[in-house]
């Protein structure tokens, strides 16, 4: 994996000034990764239609937290706006996925980080038409890479609804393990929902490395 950002989270956090004013010209720039088949860059106003629009199918919303339904026009480019700032304080990572063969956005993944704790929580979603292709397992790949070597990061974890399966199979096949069962833990459209959590160490991830799918095909 090629990364075009070397600044660790103590690093990135250093650079934030604390009194609200804005960071100094050396402050980092979300990066950019490379995989075999895709690339993990900065979201730009311009991928607000299209986010739009992927992120507005309903199964897409219905499997996620945050993601409102129907999808409100201006809020891709209000999301994608807070990005810059968010990284360079050390309060997130928000990656689009793009093919490299055709260019397209197909999906967007990312890192709320906990720099106190040197953790992170993952959170992804991939346009509908791009399922089932192993990208979202191949960019969560590369960013577990980038959040342990990079940032420094000790754990990563991420939750899914007990009934999405896929993006629990995703979790199985990065190494993760299943850490809880919370039920009944969250309300989304009306009904109470099932999380199931799943969270990996920096050692854990050192043993699974070898093993994980696409590995060899990364660039
Ligand atoms: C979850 C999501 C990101 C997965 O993206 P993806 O690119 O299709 O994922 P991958 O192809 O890397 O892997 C999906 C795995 O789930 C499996 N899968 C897909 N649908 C499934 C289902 N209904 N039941 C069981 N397994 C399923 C696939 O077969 C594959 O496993 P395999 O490689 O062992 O065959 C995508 O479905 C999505 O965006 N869903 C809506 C938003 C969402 O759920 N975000 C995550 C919130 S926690």
């Amino acid at each position: 994996m090629n990364i075009q950002s070397a600044f660790n989270l103590t690093e990135i956090v250093a650079l934030w000034p604390n009194d609200g004013s804005e960071p100094s010209r050396g402050a980092p720039q979300v990066p950019t990764l490379y995989t075999s088949r895709l690339i993990l860059r900065p979201f730009s106003l311009a991928d607000a239609a299209t986010v739009q629009r992927l992120a507005g199918e309903r199964e897409i919303a219905a499997m996620t937290l945050t993601i409102p339904h129907p999808y409100p026009d201006g809020a891709a480019a209000a999301w994608i706006d807070t990005h810059a700032s968010a990284f360079a304080n050390g309060q997130g990572l928000s990656l689009a996925i793009v093919l490299q063969a055709t260019g397209e956005l197909c999906g967007a993944i990312g890192l709320v980080l906990a720099p106190d704790h040197h953790s992170a929580e993952m959170g992804y979603w991939l346009g509908k038409p791009y399922w089932r292709q192993g990208y979202c397992t191949e960019a969560a790949l590369a960013l577990l890479q980038y959040g342990f070597q990079t940032l420094n990061l000790h754990r990563i974890h991420a939750a899914h609804f007990a009934q999405n399966l896929a993006s629990g199979r995703v979790m199985q096949k990065l190494g993760m393990r299943q850490e809880g069962y919370l039920r009944q833990a969250v309300l989304k459209w009306g009904q109470y929902m099932d999380l199931v959590l799943y969270g990996i160490l920096w050692e854990e991830w050192l043993e699974v490395l070898p093993a994980t799918p696409g590995r060899t095909g990364w660039v």
